[in-house]
């Protein structure tokens, strides 16, 4: 038996220092050509593998131990290292949260859960599985949330942000996820349902006043509200009043992506044609806001903005905007939006959309690009602040 073990061990010993010798006599080339060959063979072995067909892609069965921390690991790391040096905006402002928890009802819900179900049973059985995410918003900085909701993550299931153009969206998602791990079940669902209430049901279309396509109550409200006028904070613009016309061609431009939203693309492409317009005339029936919104900007900058709305800005070649936009007593085309009324947050984030070329819209959105990059941030809050202090379209005749 020892005589065996020693002849092994000699074998093993000639064999290394034969391996040595050629190393050192034939060098580097004959060592590269070696690897070159061994890697060859593994690779073709590799697709003689994946073409049998033995090598199991299955989710039911999860991952190993060591495959789920590799890819943890690496998860990690690659965030960490495309994130250097981005900075994330102020991210405590409540119409922000707003936006990114209606968001998170529509496009993330299904798979990342709510305070009421955090397990969504057909999630639960995805490798790897979408976690619920209270329990692990603490692991990343909000500019890491951002990289992961903007881009979204290979091979998991994690789906991109549904519009490239809209990181202001993206943040308004990481301002809701800062607040997600606080909230209680029935402030997650005052939150997301609005006017619909803590059930997300509890308004019956026969309750509305005027008869209200389904959608509205089952999905718009959440967010526009049933009286159209978009929850007051500014996070969702008002459509009640605006021009049926334009209402129609704009959830028409979100359903062919050529209008940016990650947030009303989705939703209006779950629209049929005929409810796009059901919808276009019912907001456009409902009544605007009856008193003007308070604004506690000085009443100087809505004088400066009611000069470039109605005279323009000559010396930047910015038109006057009540020539589309109204108010005035002419009739206008419908293809234009009414303005007056609108949260001023919402105009300005269009204008500036607009300025970026990250708006789309229409196949009249062209017109706004000879306006919106020839005014300057303080341009366009004033002149929104002016149209936001105006209660009718029609209540202020053109000097
Ligand atoms: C189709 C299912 C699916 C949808 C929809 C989805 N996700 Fe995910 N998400 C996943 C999966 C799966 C992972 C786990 C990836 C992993 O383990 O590496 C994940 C991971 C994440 C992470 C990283 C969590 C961590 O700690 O690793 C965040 C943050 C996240 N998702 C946010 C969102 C947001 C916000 C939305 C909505 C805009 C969303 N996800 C929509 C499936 C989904
Ligand atoms: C999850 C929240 C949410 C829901 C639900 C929602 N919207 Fe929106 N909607 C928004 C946001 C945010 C915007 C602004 C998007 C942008 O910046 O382009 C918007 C914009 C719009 C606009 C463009 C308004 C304008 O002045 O240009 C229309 C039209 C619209 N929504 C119709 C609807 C209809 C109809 C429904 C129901 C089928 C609906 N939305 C459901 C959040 C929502
Ligand atoms: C030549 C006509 C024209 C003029 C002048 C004009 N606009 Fe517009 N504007 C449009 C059109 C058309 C749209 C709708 C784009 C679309 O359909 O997507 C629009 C859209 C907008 C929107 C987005 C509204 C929404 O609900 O999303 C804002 C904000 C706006 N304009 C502000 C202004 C301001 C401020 C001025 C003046 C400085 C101005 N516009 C001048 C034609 C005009």
């Amino acid at each position: 038996m020892r005589q065996l073990g020693r002849i092994v061990m000699q074998t093993v010993a000639a064999a290394l220092a034969g391996v040595r010798r050629h190393f050192l006599k034939h060098k580097f080339w004959t060592t590269t050509r070696y690897f070159a060959a061994f890697m060859a063979v593994m690779t073709v072995g590799g697709f003689l593998g994946a073409a049998s067909g033995i090598i199991p892609i299955k989710a039911s069965s999860g991952h190993w131990a060591i495959t789920q921390w590799f890819l943890q690991f690496s998860k990690q790391r690659s965030v960490a290292t495309h994130t250097l040096g981005m900075e994330s905006p102020g991210l405590d402002q409540p119409a922000l949260v707003l936006k990114g928890a209606g968001a998170y009802e529509m496009n993330c819900r299904a798979c990342h859960g709510s305070p009421a179900a955090p397990s969504p049973r057909v999630a639960q059985h995805m490798t790897p599985r979408p976690p619920y995410l209270p329990s692990t918003i603490g692991n990343w900085d909000p500019e890491e949330l951002f990289y992961i909701v903007k881009h979204g993550i290979k091979f998991t299931g994690m789906p991109a942000w549904p519009s490239r153009q809209r990181d202001d969206e993206v943040w308004a998602m990481v301002a809701f996820l800062q607040r997600f791990p606080s909230l209680k079940d029935d402030e997650y669902r005052r939150l997301v349902n609005g006017e619909l209430g803590v059930s997300g049901e509890a308004v019956s279309i026969d309750d509305l006043e005027r008869p209200a396509p389904r959608a509205v109550a089952t999905n718009c409200a959440r967010c526009h509200g049933l009286d159209g006028l978009g929850r007051g904070l500014g996070a969702f613009p008002g459509l009640a009043g605006q021009q049926a016309t334009y209402l129609n061609l704009s959830m028409q431009a979100y359903a062919k992506g050529e209008r940016h939203s990650g947030i009303m693309e989705p939703i209006a492409a779950g629209l049929t044609v005929d409810e796009m317009w059901e919808l276009a005339r019912y907001y456009s029936g409902l009544p605007k806001r009856s008193s003007s919104l308070a604004i506690p900007e000085s009443a100087s900058a809505i004088e400066r903005g009611r000069l470039i709305a109605q005279e323009g800005i000559p010396s930047q070649r910015v038109p006057a905007c009540v020539a589309c936009h109204g108010p005035g007593e002419i009739p206008r085309n419908p293809i234009y939006p009414t303005l007056t009324g609108q949260y001023a947050d919402y105009l300005v984030l269009q204008l500036d959309l607009f300025k970026n070329e990250n708006r789309g819209g229409t196949a009249h959105a062209h017109l706004m690009r000879a306006v919106a990059p020839r005014i300057t941030p303080e341009q366009m809050r004033d002149v929104a602040l002016y149209y936001a202090s105006l209660e009718s379209n029609y209540d202020l005749p053109l000097p």
